[in-house]
């Protein structure tokens, strides 16, 4: 199945040598399970593509991906950085986690000028995504009598040939600053007293299964690095390329590895730094999805079984409050039954979440052994953009999270309980009498 994932003599579902219906029991569903050692792995792997072809390379991990804090303590370890977004991901980078302020980068877009004044404060890397967070930008240094160290988001104007919500680099998509407009920003950047530039960054879509994008937008983004260097004497110490790389949802859709992605682009990036005589840039790379999306399964449980005259529905008790992916983008998480692993498939079946919105579906047409009451359902591949846009719609507790390694389990998130739902919430006395 996968390196982690496997079966055990009871036929049932292990992760990280942990019995998975054991943990059902145990601690209850829906829950999240995540395997440290799969992480550590993948990360490495990434790493290691990258860094054996390539003298400078720096990982920042896409905290949008997972900001589980046990997570992030793992890629602490391993030595990624951060790739963030909002003053939430700030805030747990520097506060919680103790990243270094140099190996933080701001990416996200529409950032509030609350935002710049904390990542100004900060001293991380400021990414910039548009001519108008430029300008306040520099209000703000000006304000502050501070320097801001900075990149900008270059949109490369590619297709990435994947899900059209995972396409940030089109020409027509919100994502960074045209190539129009580069050598303007670089060159109001470079005049400002305030402004102390680092890098220039892409960032093209998610779920890339193809390294053909990912070359064409290198290349774009080495010829405009050659370019600054030319017409604004500008030397870069970083170039961006973002994260993006896909994993196998479906064992038989295609995919390509971190290695794969190392041997297209490299030789590219070597061949632009001599065309263009530009300094080696270290390499920063931002994966997500690659690192954490396969460590991870949610484990739910089979609370209702309907043979609707049409169609026969699993009903389980998680729904798309926990697990968004499938309803949000149409995407594919293989389901399997992880206390009837031996058993074969004998029919087909929609797994049916209990969110109370037709659309929440978990599973289309799966094929299934026989599910009953109370048999758990494991999604897989949950490790990345699923806890992470957990709501607790329909008043519904988020569930609890737990890490497994070398057999033994550790609790990383209590499940909430209903009061947990209501504590901002506050009722005006009137409203009372
Ligand atoms: C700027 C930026 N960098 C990195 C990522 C990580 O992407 P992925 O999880 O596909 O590797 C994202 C996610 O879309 C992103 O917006």
């Amino acid at each position: 199945m996968r390196p982690h994932i496997k079966v055990n003599d009871m036929g049932h579902l292990t992760i990280g040598g942990v019995d998975a219906v054991k943990l059902a029991d145990e601690l209850d569903t829906p829950l999240y399970v995540v395997d440290e050692n799969r992480i550590r792995e993948r990360y490495r792997e990434f790493y290691s593509a990258f860094s054996s072809l390539y003298p400078k390379v720096e990982i920042k991990y896409a905290y949008k991906a997972n900001t589980s804090l046990a997570v992030l303590h793992i890629l602490r370890q391993e030595g990624a950085g951060a790739d963030i977004l909002s003053e939430g991901e700030l805030y747990i980078a520097r506060k919680k986690i103790g990243l270094e302020a140099e190996n933080i980068i701001f990416t996200g877009n529409n950032k509030t000028d609350r935002e710049l004044e904390l990542a100004l404060e900060e001293d991380v890397i400021i990414n910039i995504d548009a001519v108008h967070e430029l300008e306040r930008l520099i209000g703000i240094c000006e304000e502050k009598g501070k320097e801001a160290k900075i990149s900008f988001r270059v949109n490369p104007s590619v297709s990435p040939m994947t899900h059209p919500h995972l396409a940030t680099g089109l020409r027509k998509s919100k994502f960074g600053i045209h190539e129009e407009d580069v050598i303007k920003v670089y060159r109001r950047a470079k005049d400002s007293d305030y402004l102390r530039i680092l890098g220039i960054h892409m960032h093209i879509g998610s779920q890339i299964t193809s390294t053909q994008p990912y070359e064409e937008a290198t290349s774009k983004l080495f010829d405009i690095v050659g370019k600054l260097k030319r017409v604004l004497e500008i030397d870069l110490e970083f170039v961006d390329l973002g994260g993006g790389l896909g994993i196998r949802y479906e064992r038989d859709s295609p995919y390509i590895t971190p290695t794969d992605l190392a041997n297209a682009l490299i030789p590219i990036i070597k061949r632009k730094i001599k065309e263009h005589s530009i300094e080696e840039p270290t390499l920063y790379l931002e994966p997500g999805r690659y690192i954490v999306g396969d460590s991870s399964i949610l484990l739910c449980r089979v609370s209702t079984v309907k043979q609707t005259p049409y169609k026969k529905f699993i009903g389980v008790d998680a729904g798309f409050h926990i697990l968004l992916r499938p309803v949000l983008y149409g995407a594919y998480h293989e389901a399997v039954i992880a206390n009837k692993m031996n058993q074969e498939p004998v029919e087909r079946v929609d797994i049916a979440g209990n969110v109370c919105e037709s659309g929440d579906i978990l599973g289309r047409d799966r094929r299934l052994p026989n599910v009953e009451a109370g048999d758990v359902v494991a999604f897989l591949d949950v490790g990345a953009y699923c806890i992470i846009m957990a709501s607790q719609y329909n008043s519904r507790p988020r569930p609890a999270e737990v890490l497994v390694r070398d057999g033994k389990y550790e609790l990383i998130r209590e499940r909430e309980s209903v009061e947990d739902l209501l504590v901002k919430q506050r009722v005006p006395r009137r409203l009372l009498e």
